[in-house]
């Protein structure tokens, strides 16, 4: 069975405590300044795109606020952005970012529901990564009280898209058995606490195995990526599973459909199989494209299965799902305040070290969420790291494929 709860790790606690101090509703920005730093992407590609430059300070328009960012998510399609590997990619250079939280410094005009001094974590089209933003009203949360910048950070992107997937799509109900890739990730972490909200839910994890120690806690059977999860699920529940979490697609595709029961839910949220090297690469996708089951209606029909596909962000920022998401995050703030989920935070990083933190999830290496946090400063480089601030611009070039991020420390300590 999923564990109760939702334990942080010490490393957690420690980001969190560390951070304790910093927490407060003073706005003490300088109201008349004009610039702000922001993580610029230069151009879609490797490492070597991002920078943090001065950008003009946005001003809230109708309907808007203004927030003083302190922390942002990173997320796995962060890394996709940058290397250009998603639907109509945006036209560059762009601010990267698609979740922030911190303290509401303006309103626009006919903003109503939030004043100066509200702790607020939104979501972002693009943009979050900065240390001022602007957005409408309705992609914005209050925080709660005792919610630090750090969790809030790492709240907002995985619960929803959690959420969304095991109670809106596939309808999660007691005694239901769930499989979810990358179980340690920032989703991973937050499918395996909301599963614990509902009795008797079974929870098979994959993950890299030196994750194991630290999340094997937070779901029923944990199995490393690289064994053959088909066949040691199927010696614990031979006739498969009722939910199928999918986020990596290509050839795990075709393996999750055959582990479905009848009346069973596969939910394809994710691509990150496409991501193989620092750049793009054109096999992978291809690779990934191909290895999909081609979806036969009628095969669905005689099999049972239900398939389906979910995107938080086309939801919000296409569909126009706002009102849907926010009752959504009203549910999942109580679960917060009855202790019942708290987001997993695995390191937080300076602006500065954007570079570092993406190469950390290109890795593998996190266990939970990865946030920037606005006002800590960059661990001082060695010789020759040139992740610096630029004034001078958003179009400046670098040789492709510089590994000069891997001069900085990997963890905070
Ligand atoms: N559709 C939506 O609304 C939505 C919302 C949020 C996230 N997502 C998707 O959910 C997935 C997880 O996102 P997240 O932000 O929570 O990230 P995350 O799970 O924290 O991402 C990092 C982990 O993904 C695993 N991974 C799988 N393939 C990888 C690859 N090719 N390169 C590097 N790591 C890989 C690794 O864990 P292991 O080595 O342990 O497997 C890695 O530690 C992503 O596919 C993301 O695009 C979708």
């Amino acid at each position: 069975m999923a564990k109760e709860g939702a334990d942080m790790t010490e490393e957690t606690q420690y980001m969190i405590d560390r951070n304790a101090g910093k927490e407060g509703v003073i706005v003490e920005s300088p109201s008349n300044a004009k610039e702000m730093r922001a993580v610029v992407l230069a151009g879609f590609g490797g490492l070597n795109k991002l920078r943090v430059t001065k950008k003009a300070m946005p001003e809230p328009q109708n309907g808007e606020v203004k927030i003083r960012v302190k922390a942002c998510g990173l997320n796995f399609l962060d890394l996709m952005v940058r290397q250009g590997n998603i639907d109509n990619p945006p036209k560059t250079p762009l601010v990267p970012g698609f979740e922030c939280c911190g303290i509401v410094e303006s309103v626009g005009e006919n903003t109503h529901g939030f004043e100066i001094g509200d702790r607020v974590m939104a979501f972002m089209n693009y943009n979050a990564w900065a240390e001022v933003v602007c957005t409408p009203v309705d992609f914005v949360y209050k925080m709660p009280d005792e919610m630090m910048f750090a969790e809030a950070a790492a709240f907002s992107l995985n619960f929803v898209a959690a959420y969304m997937m095991l109670f809106e799509v596939a309808k999660l109900r007691e005694g239901m058995s769930v499989l979810v890739h990358s179980a340690g990730g920032a989703v991973g972490q937050a499918v395996a606490q909301l599963c614990s909200t509902v009795p008797n839910i079974t929870v098979f994890g994959i993950a890299s195995c030196f994750k194991h120690a630290s999340i094997k806690d937070s779901v029923t059977h944990l199995f490393d990526r690289n064994t053959d999860y088909i066949q040691e699920i199927k010696k614990i529940s031979p006739d498969g599973v009722d939910i199928v979490l999918d986020c990596l697609c290509g050839e795990n595709t075709g393996k999750s459909l055959s582990l479905l029961k009848p009346l069973g839910t596969y939910i394809l949220y994710g691509a990150s199989n496409m991501v193989t090297g620092e750049t793009r690469s054109f096999f992978s996708f291809a690779k990934s494209w191909w290895q999909v089951e081609k979806v036969n209606p009628i095969k669905l029909y005689e099999e049972n299965k239900v398939i389906a596909g979910f995107s938080l962000l086309n939801l919000l920022f296409k569909q126009g799902g706002y009102n849907l998401v926010k009752s959504v995050m009203n549910k999942l703030l109580s679960l917060y305040e009855q202790k019942k989920i708290r987001p997993l935070v695995d390191s937080l990083w300076a602006l500065e070290e954007v570079k570092e933190a993406m190469q950390r999830i290109h890795d593998r290496g996190n266990i939970g969420k990865l946030i920037l946090d606005v006002e800590k400063s960059p661990t001082p480089l060695m010789a020759n790291d040139s992740t610096e601030t630029s004034e001078a611009g958003e179009e400046e070039e670098e040789p492709e494929g510089d590994n000069d991020s891997k001069e900085r420390m990997p963890f905070i300590h």
